[in-house]
């Protein structure tokens, strides 16, 4: 086989893949983002055929604390299977919440460990984790202990580039009962900088037998097959690109098309809905404000600062919806240049 058919060895994005005793549907799974994959987000994504979503990181001692901020991020409703992420410092508090999201439905328990905020790595959880494996391990084996759904991990290559040991923690966590590792291929001490290191991932491959997932700057169907034949993963994780189109994992995954600006309006009409209901309308309408700038940045490029301005100051939800729609039927760039930039 020559090296351009080297693919055709791979399964297609599209075909299943099982975790533990669970099947998921298709490769492509939507990113953990916390203030972007709430509830309605999540629903959108899923119903346009996402492989697998994730909720935003619930932090678990607060969730044990009865946060209600906490409670909201871990609802779920008609999505299959309902994969719940936790984030903690503490194995106790990580077992406890883990518990606590199992009992109320949650199909998968994942662990995170990479994300960089100060916020969280200065209270020593998300990827300030990687720099003390043992603490790491010993909070991965409570949570494993704890719940008798699969627990997953999701983690950087390491601290900085002296510490790349994603490749030791994950073959810990495989061995700790750990059901399936998810990679973002950079450090914590690059932030989003620079470009995501898609062969580094492989060596994480090279050390686990698990189900691996890869991550990082994944926008178009050709980098998803290329981060997975450079990685070695069996799938891929989709974050920002998905931002102001919430249907992309599942077109990357085949399982949708890309929509037309009728159908877009239509999405974008529906999302605001869903969020006014899921929030309320007062923090709704604020909530719902990055995510019309990211549709507006995308499909209504030229867009006036006026009219953006109107429609991200606008506490008036009819008004703030019918300003969007506008502004996306008249500035509308054709869906080939859409994609060609994507
Ligand atoms: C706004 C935002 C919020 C994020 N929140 C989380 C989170 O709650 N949990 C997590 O594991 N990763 C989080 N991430 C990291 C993403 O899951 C993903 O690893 C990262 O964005 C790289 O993927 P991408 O290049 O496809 O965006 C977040 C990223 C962004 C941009």
């Amino acid at each position: 086989m020559c090296p351009k058919d080297e693919h055709l060895k791979r399964p297609a994005l599209s075909s299943q893949f099982k975790v533990a005793g669970l099947t998921f549907r298709n490769r492509v799974v939507l990113a953990p983002m916390s203030g972007v994959t709430d509830l309605p987000f999540r629903q959108l994504a899923w119903r346009f055929g996402a492989g697998l979503v994730v909720t935003e990181m619930v932090a678990s001692r607060e969730l044990v604390g009865n946060a209600a901020e906490s409670w909201a991020r871990l609802r779920s409703s008609g999505i299959d299977p309902h994969v719940v992420q936790l984030a903690g410092r503490e194995a106790y508090w990580m077992a406890e919440a883990a518990k606590i999201v199992a009992g109320n439905g949650a199909a998968v328990v994942d662990i995170n460990m990479g994300c960089p905020a100060k916020k969280v790595t200065g209270g020593y959880s998300g990827s300030a984790l990687m720099r003390d494996p043992d603490h790491a391990l010993s909070l991965i084996e409570a949570t494993v202990k704890a719940v008798d759904v699969p627990v997953t991990l999701k983690m950087r290559l390491g601290w900085d580039d002296q510490s790349i040991n994603a490749p030791l923690i994950a073959r810990r966590a495989q061995d700790a009962g750990v059901q399936m590792i998810t990679i973002h291929g950079r450090t914590r001490m690059q932030f989003y900088n620079g470009k995501a290191d898609w062969d580094a991932i492989a060596a994480v491959r090279e050390v686990i037998s698990i189900p691996l997932v890869a991550n990082g700057d994944v926008a178009t169907i050709a980098d998803a097959h290329e981060i997975l034949r450079r990685s070695g993963a069996d799938a891929v994780m989709v974050g920002r690109s998905s931002q102001g189109r919430p249907w992309h994992a599942g077109v990357l995954a085949g399982a949708a098309a890309h929509p037309d600006i009728a159908g877009i309006v239509s999405i974008v009409e529906e999302h605001y809905a869903m969020m006014l209901d899921f929030y309320g309308a007062d923090i709704g309408i604020r909530h719902a404000r990055k995510h019309l700038g990211w549709y507006l940045e995308r499909f209504a490029p030229l867009a006036t600062s006026t009219e953006k301005a109107a429609i991200m100051t606008s506490t008036d939800p009819a008004a703030v919806i019918a300003r969007t729609i506008a502004a996306l039927s008249a500035g509308a760039v054709s869906l080939q240049e859409t994609d060609a930039a994507a």
